[in-house]
């Protein structure tokens, strides 16, 4: 089993979508995938109501997924942990440990080489147009992902 996990901010917005979307290409035999924020302001609350709508546009239900934050642990869990982006992506690695736990960490869209802005930008004070911005990069990126996973996986 690989085991994959999507980490933004809050866990509403962004990594609920990376976390249902490479979930929705892989075989869920060998993956795992899961999502969490390095800030806590929203454990236990569904995703943003405009992330749900985006996923479900797109044939994705990502509505019974749960906030959780990002824990220590988790490099533990975890085969890869991507972060949304580059401030995410230093909140993690200021948790990691050692050198097992960094190199662990890497940003979502570095998987892309089409996209030359690294980060995933943040929807949360945005309209519904700029979550369907981000559903298509994750979609895109999501797909080239899956691709490679799968044959290193056969
Ligand atoms: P996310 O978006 O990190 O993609 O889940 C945000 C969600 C909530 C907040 C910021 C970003 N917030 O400030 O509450």
């Amino acid at each position: 089993m690989t085991r994959i996990l999507m980490v933004c901010l809050g866990n509403i917005c962004r990594s609920p979508l990376a976390h249902g979307i490479l979930e929705s290409k892989l075989n869920n035999q060998l993956f795992y995938v899961d999502s969490a924020g390095t800030a806590a302001y929203h454990v236990g609350n569904k995703p943003d109501h405009r992330s749900i709508q985006v996923a479900l546009n797109n044939d994705i239900d990502i509505s019974t997924q749960s906030a959780r934050q990002f824990k220590v642990s988790d490099f533990d869990t975890f085969d890869f942990i991507y972060a949304m982006d580059s401030s995410n992506y230093n909140n993690i690695i200021s948790l990691a440990r050692n050198n097992e736990d960094l190199g662990k960490v890497k940003l979502f869209l570095e998987e892309n080489t089409q996209i030359s802005n690294k980060n995933v930008p943040d929807p949360y004070y945005g309209d519904i147009s700029d979550f369907e911005y981000v559903f298509d990069i994750i979609e895109a990126t999501s797909t080239i992902m899956a691709k490679k996973l799968q044959k290193t996986n056969i």
